[in-house]
């Protein structure tokens, strides 16, 4: 490893997020809701090639766990081959991506011939009406068939993500802990982040893990996972019963995780970010374009990390939220 990445608090960084498309198929209201958002022109996506090289260059760094994500990481062309090539380069352990799960049925064999190590899938309610108003689509059975086909050929372990909104679904949490003991997978309650583009967001809105994980105890009592939770989003769980599956609680607005945060994000536009919340951009695509040298851009790269945000600012009086919305970072 040519010198590890590290930032100004000593964080070493180990987690890529490479967002490969802004497209999305679905319109869920905590991340991408109201009408066409612009796109980046195609000539400004990072090709496959160039994430190539970018993943390359981090993996070289000590980063170890790629995840592709998106908007839709499914709608861009033959990401098949993307992942094959990933897979091949030295040092990326962990190949992972997150999907809505609407193309899985057809597409999760050929991803797992692929290389590709792991999916995680969205899916917010299991009430056909609330996935509706959620996600602004009516497909929650495909979805469900997504999830069986994962588990099939074995994209494990699969983690579920249910980011529980006020009014929403958070009446829904047993009905989803059930999910996940029946289906044998980890499912992961979320708490809604300022980062849709209806600014739709407040606190009032934010279900609390605490209370997310004391309704699911009042009906499947759970247990601590007693594992060192280092740069993990979610604290775990597991069933006091001993029935399979996980309950995971990703808590970021009441209980930053920032401390231990090992991830940096990389937009479909080659922009590299330093947090899901940073209000700068640093134009990796611009290093790659311009015939910079291999050395020239670790400088650069180590440059950036430097910089990465302390932690998030939700709930101060100066928090500004992002412009770019999830669905331009990456999940
Ligand atoms: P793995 O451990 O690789 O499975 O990934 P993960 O736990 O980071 O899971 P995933 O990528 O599914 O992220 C789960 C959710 O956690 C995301 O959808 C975000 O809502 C939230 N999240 C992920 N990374 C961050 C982060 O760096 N900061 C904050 N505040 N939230 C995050
Ligand atoms: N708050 C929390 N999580 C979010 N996601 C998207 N938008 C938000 C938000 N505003 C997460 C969901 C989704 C993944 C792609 O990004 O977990 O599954
Ligand atoms: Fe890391 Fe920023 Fe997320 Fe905190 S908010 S965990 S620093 S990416």
């Amino acid at each position: 490893m040519i010198g590890a990445l590290k930032d100004s608090y000593g964080r070493q960084i180990r987690d890529l997020r490479v967002s490969v498309t802004d497209r999305c198929n679905f319109r869920c209201f905590y991340c991408l809701p109201h009408g066409e958002p612009p796109m980046a022109p195609k000539e400004q996506m990072l090709t496959f090639e160039e994430i190539e090289e970018a993943v390359r260059i981090f993996a070289s760094l000590g980063v170890n766990k790629i995840r592709l994500t998106g908007g839709e990481p499914l709608l861009r062309r033959d990401i098949e081959k993307l992942v094959a090539k990933l897979k091949r380069i030295e040092g990326v352990d962990d190949l992972a991506l997150t999907t809505n799960g609407y193309f899985l049925p057809e597409r999760a064999q050929n991803l797992k011939d692929a290389g590709l190590d792991r999916v995680t899938i969205s899916l917010d309610s299991l009430r056909p009406e609330t996935f509706k108003r959620m996600t602004g689509t009516n497909v929650l059975d495909r979805v469900l068939e997504g999830i069986y086909a994962a588990k099939q050929v074995k994209l494990t372990p699969i983690k579920v993500n249910a980011v529980i909104v006020r009014g929403h679904n958070e009446e829904e949490v047993v009905e989803m802990a059930a999910f996940a003991r029946t289906h044998d997978v980890a499912m992961r309650f979320i708490e809604f982040m300022p980062l849709d583009s209806g600014h739709e967001w407040s606190r009032a809105m934010v279900v609390s893990g605490r209370e997310i994980l004391k309704r699911i105890n009042e009906t499947f009592p759970l247990v601590a996972e007693d594992i060192a939770r280092g740069a993990e989003t979610a604290s775990r769980f597991r069933f006091a019963d001993g029935a399979g599956g996980e309950i995971g609680i990703i808590a970021p607005v009441t209980e930053p995780f920032c401390g231990a945060c090992s991830r940096i994000r990389l937009t479909s536009d080659g922009q590299i970010r330093t947090c899901l919340f940073s209000k700068v951009e640093h134009s990796l695509r611009d290093r790659l374009r311009s015939g910079a040298t291999r050395d020239e851009i670790i400088d650069y790269i180590h440059g950036v990390v430097w910089q990465k945000e302390r932690s998030h600012q939700i709930g101060a009086p100066t928090f500004v939220q992002p412009e770019r919305t999830m669905s331009f970072i990456g999940g």
